[in-house]
């Protein structure tokens, strides 16, 4: 398939959920040289009947934007204000992978992309060709081996998911935790480093509070 077979099979997909959303190969300037298959700006999402909004609720597409604190991580990463050179480093909960591939073009020696999503893991193979980098996807978190690294961004946007924080320990010695979501962080192995001020991109206008994106560490 050339690229815009591709770019109309993932809008294909959408479809269902987001009826005449286009999906376009766009540049985050932040994030230099970084490049990303996502929705068309464009799209105005304003007149969504509330059948469609359900089943985004129900499912939502989260590659379909590059979140608040994966363009923060990517764009540290890129500054090499967080180290990855030489370093084995998993990106959980990816999405369409700004981390992981910001990760890649900043030297890591190898770089997963963990995430649950079958369809954002196909997005993620098209935006690791479309950066020329080599990452390799999994599906859970134990099959990313001699991890030096794990990179986690804007995972903790349920109660549900704080048990991530937890698991992360026992993946890797070092953890770097960005999130927009948390009023405070509710584990005591983590410690605020940064806080990065930023939007998603494209930007869809999140509440501002979801544009203070804090970095923690594990300690
Ligand atoms: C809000 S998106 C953030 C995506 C990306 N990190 C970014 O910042 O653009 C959260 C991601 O976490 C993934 N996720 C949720 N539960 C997961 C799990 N148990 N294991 C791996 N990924 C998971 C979702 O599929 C989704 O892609």
């Amino acid at each position: 398939m050339n690229e815009p077979d591709v770019l109309n099979h993932f809008k294909k997909i959408l479809h269902d959920q987001l009826p005449g959303a286009g999906v376009s190969i766009q540049s985050l300037p932040r994030a230099n040289p970084l490049k990303l298959a996502l929705i068309d700006p464009a799209f105005d999402d304003s007149c969504l009947s509330q059948d469609v909004q359900n089943k985004l609720m129900d499912d939502p597409p989260y590659w379909i934007f590059c979140w608040a604190s994966g363009y923060a991580l990517a764009e540290l990463i890129l500054k090499e204000q967080i180290d990855v050179s030489n370093k084995v480093v998993v990106d959980f909960g990816a999405g369409g992978g700004a981390g992981a591939i910001a990760a890649a073009l900043a030297g890591a020696s190898k770089v997963y992309a963990c995430d649950i999503d079958p369809v954002g893991n196909e997005v993620l193979a098209l935006n690791a060709l479309i950066n020329k980098v080599s990452i390799e996807i999994v599906d859970d978190l134990a099959k990313a081996d001699g991890v030096d690294l794990l990179i986690a961004a804007d995972v903790l946007y349920e109660r549900a998911n704080y048990h991530f924080l937890d698991l992360f320990l026992t993946a890797a010695p070092d953890i770097v935790v960005a999130d927009s979501r948390l009023k405070s962080m509710p584990n005591e192995n983590y410690t605020l480093v940064e806080t990065v001020n930023t939007t998603s991109f494209p930007d869809f206008n999140e509440a501002l509070e979801f544009n203070e994106v804090k970095f923690y560490r594990n300690t």
